[in-house]
């Protein structure tokens, strides 16, 4: 009998978007099989208790892969708790110790929105190298591993932030272009260069309810070679490279 790969994911506080994410990650694990714990705890839940439940899920056999769902309530401090997190489980990439080993280029876990991004990007035809990619953001979630991850593929990377002056001169050059903005419409077609493959990570809620990304899609699309929608783009890829990287900790675990 093989095992059963087996997921926690810890949520703390009552943050909806966060909800709605961690309900998928459950029900994708239910889906495929695999085993999963959730642990909901109030937005009251202090340091120690939460760094005692990592301690508990590090030492669980059953327990492969371990998720904190980000962001934290304000008096609980990200640094700790994601550096509490067994490296071995550390499921999203999000240790010192893995996110060394992506810098390096010798890795196990790939964090999960890049690698689905990855994935995008290879489904697309359109191969990295010797390419202009250009990355919009460089939060250590996405955009730094992205980049990262688009240079091990011998891409001509750029990382660009709020402080990029000449952002559309730059991103006109893209063959690859992802946005990791969080502000809704924020690449217009006239910033896109004829044929590219666009990459929309944004999760924007506008006022109406509707849920958009980074990227202005009617527009731009008429331009791009490739674009990916929201909902519906990058963010199922997201939950399917957190079971891939559950599976691949319970495999080196054995
Ligand atoms: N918050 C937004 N994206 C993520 C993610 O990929 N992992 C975790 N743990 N929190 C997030």
């Amino acid at each position: 009998m093989g095992k059963t790969p087996g997921l926690a994911v810890i949520i703390v506080g009552e943050d909806p978007a966060s909800k709605v994410y961690v309900g998928r990650k459950e029900a994708m694990c239910n889906e495929l099989g695999m085993y999963s714990e959730k642990y909901a705890l109030p937005e009251d839940t202090t340091q120690e208790e939460l760094l005692a439940l990592i301690d508990k899920l590090n030492n669980k056999k059953e327990i492969h892969g371990i998720l904190c769902q980000l962001p934290l309530p304000k008096h609980l401090d990200e640094k700790i708790v994601i550096n509490s997190i067994s490296p071995e489980k550390d499921v999203d990439a999000f240790h010192p110790v893995n996110v060394g080993k992506i810098m390096i280029g010798d890795f196990d876990f790939v964090p999960c929105t890049p690698a689905g991004i990855m994935e995008l990007i290879a489904e697309s035809g359109v191969e990295p190298e010797g390419k202009s990619c250009v990355v919009i953001g460089r939060s250590n979630i996405v955009g730094k591993p992205m980049s990262m991850l688009l240079l091990h593929k011998n891409g001509t990377v750029t990382t660009c932030h709020s402080r990029t002056k000449n952002l559309s001169e730059i991103t006109k050059q893209a063959d690859i272009l992802v946005a990791a903005v969080g502000r809704a419409n924020f690449v217009t077609a006239d910033m896109v260069k004829e044929g590219a493959v666009v990459i929309d990570v944004g999760m924007n809620r506008l006022e109406d309810g509707r849920l958009v990304g980074d990227v202005d899609f009617e527009n731009v699309e008429k331009v791009a070679g490739a674009i990916t929608p929201v909902p519906g783009g990058v963010g199922p890829m997201t939950i399917s490279m957190l079971m891939k990287n559950t599976v691949t900790a319970a495999k080196r675990a054995k």
